[in-house]
């Protein structure tokens, strides 16, 4: 007894290293830098001014104009880049609005390249849903069904459509099997080899796009439930992951990111590939709520999100944040 005494060496004090900022920064292991961050921004056909979206306060539907600012903007902030959202005047069954060269969304790539070239990597999402009227990431069966073999011909054009605009990456998010595969082919077969894939790979049937369906203006009725995968699995998502790289995903994503965590690290540790993670609309709104109410301290608390998210094991993490936390970064 009084030997074991004896051999105990002096207390232990992580705390030595928390003493002052400069020893905390010094000893930080997770650092989150503008570069790593990409800014997602909507874009409606027919608007002269931005839009507010009430259920995501301090984002907008852009107007083409006022979407070239924030994307010049994002450039001079430093982001990584921007992921572009378009919304149709008009949807119709198949969202034919999405491979139009004169749809909403095709334009604004156009757009936003013209004014931004290299200096951020130009994305854009490649679904359906904001085009369709019933509001489903892909085609229908008579029987009211997703079906996935059609709707692969549909991303393909889709995709051929979005690489003609000029876009540098493109973000299948629809969840469809095959999906990276059949665009990789498309854009190879058209001498788009240099345009990128970002997977929406392990993109789960959430309640935190809740916000997002209000910011496109989406007719949705019902779930996603039979292509989105079930909260309740990560080890499906680590598949999803696989198969993705395995088709030719340059980038691979997680989404949501805050109640995904785990499955972040999990594919983190299982590819070779960079890891991007979705800060999605209703992460963001419930900051925001909080913080509207006083109940929150908001910039403290949209830095430890992405810190979070980051330490998790993501490389890339798309926030609606991205402008703002490009700035408090630098304070
Ligand atoms: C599909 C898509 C969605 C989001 C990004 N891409 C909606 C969905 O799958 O229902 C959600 C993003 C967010 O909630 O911030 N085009």
């Amino acid at each position: 007894m009084t030997e074991e005494k004896h051999v105990q060496g002096p207390t232990v004090r992580p705390r030595r290293l928390r003493r002052t900022p400069a020893l905390r920064r010094m000893v930080a292991e997770t650092h989150v830098v503008p570069s790593s961050l990409v800014l997602p921004l909507f874009v409606r056909e027919g608007l002269s001014e931005p839009s507010p979206i009430s259920s995501m306060p301090g984002v907008v539907q852009h107007s083409r104009d006022s979407l070239k600012k924030a994307a010049f903007e994002a450039a001079e902030l430093g982001l990584g880049g921007v992921m572009l959202f378009g919304i149709p005047g008009r949807k119709d069954a198949t969202g034919s609005g999405a491979i139009d060269p004169g749809g909403v969304l095709n334009l604004a790539i156009t757009d936003v390249v013209a004014e931004v070239g290299d200096q951020l990597t130009v994305m854009s999402d490649l679904c359906l849903d904001e085009f369709t009227d019933h509001g489903h990431c892909g085609l229908l069966t008579p029987d009211g069904d997703v079906d996935n073999d059609l709707t692969l011909a549909a991303y393909a054009d889709m995709a051929l459509a979005q690489a003609a605009a000029g876009v540098d990456m493109v973000g299948p998010s629809g969840m469809m099997d095959g999906q990276v595969r059949v665009v990789r082919q498309a854009l190879d077969a058209a001498r788009h080899t240099d345009v990128s894939i970002m997977a929406y790979s392990a993109k789960y049937a959430s309640a935190f796009f809740g916000p997002f369906r209000e910011a496109v203006d989406s007719s949705l009725v019902g779930d996603r439930r039979t292509y989105q995968q079930d909260p309740a699995n990560a080890v499906e998502g680590v598949r999803e992951v696989l198969l993705d790289v395995a088709e030719g995903a340059d980038i691979v994503m997680v989404k949501p990111a805050l109640a995904y965590l785990d499955v972040i690290r999990r594919v983190r540790d299982a590819v070779d590939v960079p890891v991007a993670a979705y800060n999605v609309s209703g992460e963001y709104a419930m900051v925001e709520a909080a913080a509207a109410n006083g109940w929150i301290d908001r910039e403290a608390a949209i830095l430890e999100t992405l810190t979070a998210i980051s330490r998790a094991g993501s490389d890339v993490v798309l926030t609606y944040w991205a402008a703002e936390a490009a700035d408090l970064l630098r304070r």
